[in-house]
């Protein structure tokens, strides 16, 4: 039992006076190619992967579930699992792979999910959380966090929000990376679960008030930086999920905006650039050239010609094509612009 005792172990994210702005896990979308992009738009960013569970690292093809570039560091591996012994072997991995720090998913709602006692099913069960936590940090030097939610079920009183922290930050685990919505564990689908149960900002404002040693950061329906600036004024970072999807261009504000970064931002320009040196190399490497062009597809986002960008660039079919398809959006991008200049 971890409850009333304090076990300090391993390495602890540090507290500091920067923020953490993060690229959010989301399964079949943060892969190495989009974590690639995001980090030539912002050199200061945390991108997590996708959840990886240990059965697949341990008994899966784990130089694929592991394989990153060099350049996307500073990088966070999210686990799923709950078994001490298996995620104990796993974090040994992942801090000799040179990973930055390794995320549990206390967060994941889904069937496939729960029958492996995983995910945000384990919010019940924070004892089991804190023994997982203290077996992973006792096997790796880089910090172990967690990523959960305010509530599962009608368990969505602050008091068990508190307690499953309580017990957790017992392990001397100091960062919670909270999303600022409860979870159904049945009846709602996960793409329902980030929607359907409202957003509760403040549970999480007041968590940081309540625990000002912890390094709290919040959740959840974050889509501009106006937002992100008024949820710093009350957390320690900010994690952004779909709006990297939908408009990745956002992270290219982050090093000024955030880490006093004092040069001018990049262009979509100069990204596509240097992604296109990168995928020619990933596509002579075996790599889809739909897995390549998949994150590009929200770069024009609110940009004229936005809709011809993802129209081109979703064609993406081999053997036909290869990377020429991102010249032929862009120019697709660019009539859109003289048309709309014409009128
Ligand atoms: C397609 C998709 C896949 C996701 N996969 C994961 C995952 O692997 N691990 C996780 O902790 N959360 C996952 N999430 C949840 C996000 O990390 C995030 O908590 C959620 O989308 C809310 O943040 P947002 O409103 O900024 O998108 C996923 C979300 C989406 C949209």
């Amino acid at each position: 039992m971890f409850n009333n005792c304090t076990f300090v172990t391993g390495a602890q994210m540090q507290l500091s006076d920067k923020p953490t702005l993060s690229l959010a896990p989301m399964m079949d979308y943060t892969d190495r190619h989009m974590r690639y992009l995001i980090r030539l738009m912002s050199q200061h960013a945390l991108l997590y992967t996708e959840m990886v569970t240990t059965g697949a690292i341990l008994h899966g093809n784990r130089a694929l579930f592991l394989k990153y570039h060099p350049l996307e560091h500073p990088l966070a591996l999210q686990l799923g699992g709950s078994d001490p012994t298996d995620l104990a072997a796993v974090s040994r991995i992942a801090n000799d792979q040179g990973f930055d720090e390794i995320n549990l998913n206390i967060g994941c709602p889904s069937d496939r999910v729960q029958k492996g006692r995983f995910g945000a099913c384990l919010m019940a069960e924070p004892e089991l959380v804190a023994e997982c936590i203290h077996a992973m940090q006792k096997h790796c030097q880089i910090p172990v966090t967690v990523k959960t939610r305010i509530g599962i079920d009608d368990h969505d009183s602050y008091a068990f929000l508190t307690h499953f922290i309580d017990t957790v930050a017992a392990t001397g685990c100091n960062t919670f990376i909270i999303h600022a919505r409860k979870a159904w564990l049945q009846g709602l689908s996960p793409k329902e679960n980030r929607t359907v149960p409202p957003l509760s900002y403040d549970s999480v404002y007041d968590l940081k008030k309540d625990y000002p040693h912890l390094n709290i950061q919040i959740n959840g329906g974050i889509q501009k930086h106006e937002q992100i600036q008024e949820h710093l004024k009350h957390v320690d970072g900010v994690m952004l999920g779909r709006v990297a999807v939908n408009h990745p261009y956002l992270f290219a504000e982050i090093d000024q905006r955030y880490f006093n970064v004092n040069k001018a931002m990049v262009s979509r320009e100069e990204i596509l650039n240097k992604y296109i040196d990168y995928a020619e190399k990933e596509l002579q490497e075996g790599a889809p050239l739909r897995h390549l062009t998949k994150p590009l597809l929200g770069l024009y986002k609110g940009q004229p010609g936005a809709r011809k960008w993802r129209q081109v660039l979703s064609q993406a079919f081999p053997p036909t094509l290869g990377l020429e398809i991102i010249q032929q959006a862009l120019a697709a991008q660019k009539s859109a612009i003289t048309k709309l200049v014409e009128l």
